[in-house]
């Protein structure tokens, strides 16, 4: 691992240099076409070849329908041009709420969702053409661990973990999820993606990455009963979910999953990982996992990895600056950008022609269209997913197809200030780069964190 750096570089050939020196898998293209090429996904297609990805803003309605904030960064992320955008996560249950304005689809909000995507799909078309019409897919989820539905911690585990346990305040004799439970969650997802449906979303993603509670059960190795233990069992879940949607909801909707395929936490806790050394990726589960899905109907994938609650953040979004308390890496941001690309390279292997969004990408700043496309072109990854870029510059899609470039003024930092109010309970945006909006809100929330 080399010596953590900053983003310093002014021109690609800069870049270029430093990953040489590095000796990291990270190449850069000049030509950008390969960024405009449509992408069929399930039956529906998307324009071009990026992506935004899930970025939540803790900012709906009490309700978990979409408040002025959310409808805002929907309607720049449609005026952005991107062809597929995945919506932030939502909650499937109450209790799987991250935080109390986590989004949250019910019988009785799905008109409110149905209004936010009309207008997504107007301001889409004014801004890109009145042929361009982008894929809207929406995450669901319950955040099991981190789960905060009434603004306290209120966690629901899939294991006991003796790292993780003790910073939500989880005894060793507190209860783990119950198979019943879990039984009748897969329900809860099949209602969500039907209501999902109803909203005229193209499609849901069954999230099982970040440590969530469906992520916690891929690693659920001492977990007992049905749901833990043996990969079949750690397995089912997500499977099974992914079946009974398919059986609702017909062929003619998108199901995706973004799934953590390196947990980069110790074996018998952490999936995918090397069970001697767990900064190294063992992908032969992660691997599995992938066959079996497509087989069973999955028309997206998008691979993270990490723990962004955890200590090494970096494995999810490679930054610059660490949230408050935060430690800096002991490895260059280029390699952790290098891990992530690495990682979407074999799982887009593994899926053939089902579409992968890969992820990682902001911290390249305005050379990451660069590396998009030489990535497209090699094949490893069919779409481009940009996270923290499209909070702060959420024009960069419509730049780099139509004037081949970003403009490095606009573009994100780094500076890990979007999360730092997500960990201090607040709504959170791109403090930077949308200061008007976001600045009084990260102040607000620091205060209020400051203050307990
Ligand atoms: C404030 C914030 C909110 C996020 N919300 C989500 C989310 O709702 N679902 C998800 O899968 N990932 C979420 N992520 C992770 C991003 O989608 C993405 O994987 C990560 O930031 C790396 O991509 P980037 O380098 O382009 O930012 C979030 C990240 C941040 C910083
Ligand atoms: S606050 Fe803005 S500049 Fe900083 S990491 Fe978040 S999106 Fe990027």
């Amino acid at each position: 691992m080399a010596t953590f750096e900053r983003f310093n570089f002014k021109t690609i050939d800069e870049i270029r240099d430093k990953v040489k020196k590095l000796g990291v898998n990270i190449s850069f293209a000049d030509d950008l076409s390969p960024l405009a090429k449509p992408v069929k996904i399930g039956n529906v297609v998307s324009p071009n070849s990026i992506a935004v990805l899930p970025m939540e803003g803790c900012d709906s309605e009490r309700d978990g329908s979409p408040s002025e904030l959310v409808r805002r960064r929907y309607r720049r992320f449609a005026a952005g041009g991107a062809g597929l955008l995945w919506f932030e996560a939502c909650a499937v249950v109450h209790e799987g709420r991250a935080n109390p304005l986590q989004m949250y689809l019910t019988e009785k909000n799905v008109g409110a969702f149905e209004k936010l995507l009309k207008e997504v799909d107007e301001e889409a078309k004014k801004h890109n053409g009145s042929d361009h019409r982008p894929v809207k897919v929406l995450q669901l989820t319950q955040s099991g661990r981190y789960s905060r539905p009434d603004d306290k911690p209120a966690p629901i585990i899939a294991q006991h973990d003796p790292m993780l346990d003790p910073r939500v305040g989880i005894s060793p004799d507190d209860p783990v999820v119950t198979d019943e439970y879990l039984d009748a969650l897969i329900e809860k997802y099949v209602k969500s993606a039907k209501l999902a449906r109803e909203a005229g979303f193209d499609g849901v993603d069954i999230k099982a990455c970040h440590r969530y509670l469906v992520s916690e059960l891929l690693a659920s190795h001492t977990r007992e009963g049905r749901y833990g233990g043996s990969f079949e069992n750690r397995m089912r879940f997500l499977l099974d979910t992914i079946k009974a949607v398919r059986s609702e909801v017909g062929d003619d909707f998108i199901i995706a999953s973004r799934f953590n395929v390196f947990d980069a936490h110790p074996y018998p806790y952490g999936f995918g990982v090397d069970k001697e050394d767990f900064w190294k990726p063992d992908l032969t589960e992660p691997l599995a996992l992938v066959k079996l899905m497509v087989e069973n109907g999955v028309n997206l994938l998008s691979n993270s990895a990490g723990n962004p609650y955890y200590r090494f953040p970096q494995v999810t979004r490679p930054f610059d600056t660490p949230t408050i308390g935060g430690e800096i890496p002991e490895e260059h941001p280029l390699e952790s950008v290098a891990r992530l690309f690495e990682l979407t390279r074999q799982i887009q292997k593994a899926a053939g022609n089902i579409p992968v969004v890969g992820n990682g990408y902001s911290w390249l700043r305005q050379f990451l269209p660069n590396a998009g496309a030489a990535n497209i072109a090699d094949g490893s990854c069919t779409l481009v997913g940009i996270g923290r870029q499209a909070f702060a510059y959420p024009d960069a899609p419509k730049d780099m197809l139509e004037k081949g470039a970003m403009d490095p003024k606009k573009s994100c930092i780094a500076c890990s200030k979007c999360t730092q109010i997500m960990r201090d309970h607040g709504r959170t945006g791109c403090v930077i780069r949308d200061s008007e909006v976001y600045l009084p809100l990260y102040n607000e929330a620091r205060n209020n964190a400051t203050k307990k």
